[in-house]
């Protein structure tokens, strides 16, 4: 039984997870072919050995329901992992809720985030293959930070692409990455053809995650020595975030608990997958039916509640793979708003899969609500949450809202996916009352939807 007051379940370093959980395994339909953006015909592993190593090619097309984690990748998870679950009692105690409220906290890693527990095992298989060098691009700079950490854990160089917006917002990210070896640039950034292009037409663009992608996988692809990394929406990135999953079932129930609802903030969709997923398995099972499951995305970057359901480019210029997902259009660049980690305009294809079976639900939330629910949840429970994460803390505290009003009893269990110890500018913003909601931007969409590749599904 646990002890009635307990407020963090830990697990010991021997219950870091041996094996990640594929999803793919578990679907009743096989997930979309992706792309060639040139032909338009499927891609197979030769099309991607430019941009990544063998080994993260075979798991983005793999079907096995468990893959091992190499023993080299689990000795530097260990640093951090398992990493704790939280009650939060005095956040329940705070709304007068008769829900049980639980939170997964990724905040504990050098970073910051959920970021490094796929950068770890991406940096392991790129030295394995010999690689020397990773490009990448970063938004907020959790990413970024999460790369250029595991890049010297492996001993590898590490070029940064940073959205603009988040340069200048936040530069003791950039320093971050560079107290790890990385070299980092404000993306668009004069060091790439992609990059010239967009300078040329807006030389006040502000960047976003797709203007971003498009410098880092032309560096990889112009660089025999150097590969792409990405830190979302890709399978293979997602399934290395199943660890989290897997550990909070085990601290639920050493919590003599099971969720009800679980919850998770998405941008490209891995930290919300990463908890999720291993849930999921459960209602694709048949075990959990009344189980729900909860994307939350800004309402400024709304792809999966207004986006299509259609092929589109993984970055702005149109030079990766085509991916069928929710998108708001590959040409959308959203408002600078303060979660730089959700402003993307597709997301993680398996997620939108997911999400087309009706398997997860997902919701939008403003800027000014969710800060406010930052600020709630720090005053009860401490922790300064990252803006993204605090999405997620939005629709947490919604739910447990509902539970006070209709008299139940659920258990809802939240990813807080980093801390915002970098976010103070945003905060200090937020506090002096000069943030602002970016309305769902319909012309915008519009347009940038007018762009998206017309392809058959
Ligand atoms: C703390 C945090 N949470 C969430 C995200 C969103 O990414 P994803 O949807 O891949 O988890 C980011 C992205 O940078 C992040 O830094």
């Amino acid at each position: 039984m646990a002890d009635r007051a307990q407020t963090k379940f830990v697990l010991a370093e021997k219950d870091i997870p041996t094996k990640w959980y594929n999803i793919a395994a578990d679907l009743k339909t096989p997930p979309a072919a992706v792309l060639h953006p040139g032909t338009g015909q499927p891609i197979g592993p030769a099309d991607l050995a430019p941009l990544f190593p063998m080994e993260l090619i075979k798991q983005e097309v793999s079907t096995e329901r468990w893959i091992e984690i190499p023993e080299q990748v689990r000795d530097v998870l260990r640093l951090w992992r398992p990493s704790p679950l939280f009650r939060a009692r005095r956040l329940e105690k705070a709304l007068g809720t008769p829900a049980r409220i639980y939170y997964k906290y990724e905040g504990v890693s050098p970073a910051g985030s959920h970021k490094p527990n796929t950068a770890v095992a991406q940096a392991y298989y790129n030295k394995k293959e010999k690689v020397a060098r990773i490009a990448t691009e970063t938004g907020a700079g959790q990413w970024g930070s999460a790369i250029a950490l595991a890049s010297q854990m492996f001993g590898l160089q590490c070029k940064v692409y940073m959205v603009k917006v988040s340069y200048q917002q936040k530069p003791y990210r950039r320093v971050m990455m560079e107290t790890w070896g990385a070299s980092v640039v404000a993306s668009p950034s004069p060091d790439t053809q992609a990059g010239k292009k967009i300078l040329e037409k807006d030389p006040d663009s502000t960047g976003s995650l797709g203007i971003a992608i498009s410098e880092a996988v032309e560096d990889a692809a112009t660089r025999d020595d150097t590969k792409y990394a990405l830190g979302s929406v890709l399978n293979h990135v997602l399934m290395h975030q199943t660890v989290i999953g897997l550990e909070a079932k085990k601290q639920l129930e050493k919590a003599d608990d099971e969720a009800d609802v679980v919850i998770g903030c998405a941008g490209g969709g891995s930290n919300f997958a990463g908890l999720s997923f291993p849930f999921a398995a459960d209602k694709l099972a048949g075990k959990r039916k009344k189980l729900r499951i909860v994307a939350v995305e800004p309402t400024a970057c709304p792809s999966l509640t207004k986006g299509v359901y259609a092929y589109d480019f993984g970055d702005t210029v149109g030079m990766t793979p085509l991916v069928k997902m929710h998108t708001l259009g590959h040409g959308f660049i959203p408002a600078p708003l303060h979660a730089g980690g959700l402003r993307y305009h597709g997301m993680a294809p398996l997620v939108c899969k997911l999400y087309d079976e009706k398997v997860i639900e997902a919701v939008a939330v403003p800027q000014l609500a969710t800060f406010q629910a930052a600020i709630e949840f720090a005053r009860s429970e401490g922790i300064i949450p990252a803006p993204e994460s605090a999405h997620a803390i939005r629709v947490a505290i919604d739910e447990a809202l509902r539970c006070k009003k209709e008299g139940k009893r659920q258990t809802i269990v939240f990813n807080l996916s980093g801390h915002g110890n970098f976010d103070m500018g945003a905060y200090e913003q937020y506090l002096a009352g000069k943030l602002q909601d970016y309305e769902y931007p319909a012309e915008k969409i519009a347009e940038a939807l007018a762009g998206v590749p017309q392809v058959k599904a």
